[in-house]
């Protein structure tokens, strides 16, 4: 089965899109096979990157098959082993969908288990910066949850009632069975200012969570960086975009340090050149590390 990572926050414009799609990007390019769901509302891990292969269906018939998708739903982006489960509810009608289910906290797991996703080896999820219940059933499919949190007292603040609390809120279930439990979560420090303030902030955020039976802080800090926004203009994986700038903070280290934190196992792989194809060559198998 694959490990699957949900990007989750009460928060909007924290970095969740931009990290999900970049870390798919560099997973990819070490030849992992990649499935990106696009599980926001409005479509911005589905714009990302140039896709070349678009299916008839997304995310819709993902949820709405209650989690056993038969159709056409899979896209497949310009990038090797990166394919994706596009965005298709511009309006409210897919949470109004599920808000009508009772087994909505279980759609999207059940879907992590389906034929049509048994091929790779890591799945994505982004999700929406608001309590939904399509974020809450993508936090419930996750085998671990990463949840960027801005170096900001807004931000942290977000995060420690709005983020938590959802994650609770999530755990009580837990008194109906351990397969109601929902994975750990991540917090990932997304575009630190180098600034004394941003740096008590990161601080106190860690000393917080020490001991938390299921947050932790992930090491990995993201600097504030204009590469991520320059590539996301140009629609390329940040990894590739600083490919030539390896020094400390560059995206390239970073990214790299960011995956083999989730992946220990993946320690010391590089990505390789960039490929463009119609890609479907993954090594299959990665172990669960931080994701564990
Ligand atoms: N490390 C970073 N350095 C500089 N800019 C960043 C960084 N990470 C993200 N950004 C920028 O912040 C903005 C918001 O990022 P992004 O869209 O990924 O957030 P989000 O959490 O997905 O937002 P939403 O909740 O609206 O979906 C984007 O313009 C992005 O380029
Ligand atoms: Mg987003």
């Amino acid at each position: 089965m694959p490990v699957v990572i949900s990007f989750v926050s009460t928060k909007g414009g924290v970095g969740k899109t931009t990290v999900a799609a970049n870390l798919g990007g560099l997973l990819a390019a070490f030849g992992l096979k990649v499935l990106a769901i696009d599980a926001d509302v409005q479509p911005s891990l589905s714009k990302f990157f140039p896709v070349h292969y678009r299916s008839s269906q997304g995310l819709t018939a993902v949820v709405t098959s209650g989690g056993n998708p038969s159709a056409d739903c899979i896209s497949r982006t310009i990038f090797s082993n990166l394919d994706l489960v596009y965005s298709d509810t511009p309006d409210a009608a897919l949470q109004a969908w599920l808000n009508r289910r009772e087994d909505r906290l279980m759609i999207l797991r059940r879907a992590m288990r389906s034929p049509l996703v048994a091929p790779y080896d890591v799945v994505l999820i982004d999700t929406q910066g608001a309590v939904g219940e399509l974020q809450k059933s993508a936090a419930m499919a996750a085998d671990v949850m990463v949840s960027p949190v801005r170096p900001d007292a807004l931000s942290a603040s977000e995060f420690a009632t709005g983020t938590i609390g959802m994650l609770d809120e999530l755990n009580r279930l837990a008194d109906f069975g351990e397969s109601f439990r929902s994975g750990d979560l991540l917090a990932l420090i997304n575009a630190h200012e180098r600034t004394t303030n941003a740096r008590a902030l990161a601080a106190v955020l860690r000393q917080r969570f020490v001991g938390h039976a299921k947050v932790r802080v992930l090491h990995t800090v993201i600097p504030s960086a204009a590469a991520y926004a320059a590539a996301a203009t140009a629609r390329i994986p940040v990894h590739d975009f600083d490919r030539r700038r390896r020094f400390g903070n560059s995206a390239w280290n970073v990214m790299h340090g960011l995956a083999w934190e989730l992946f220990p196992s993946l320690a010391n792989v590089y990505a390789g050149a960039p490929q463009c194809s119609t890609g479907d060559t993954g090594t299959g198998g990665v172990q669960q590390g931080a994701v564990a």
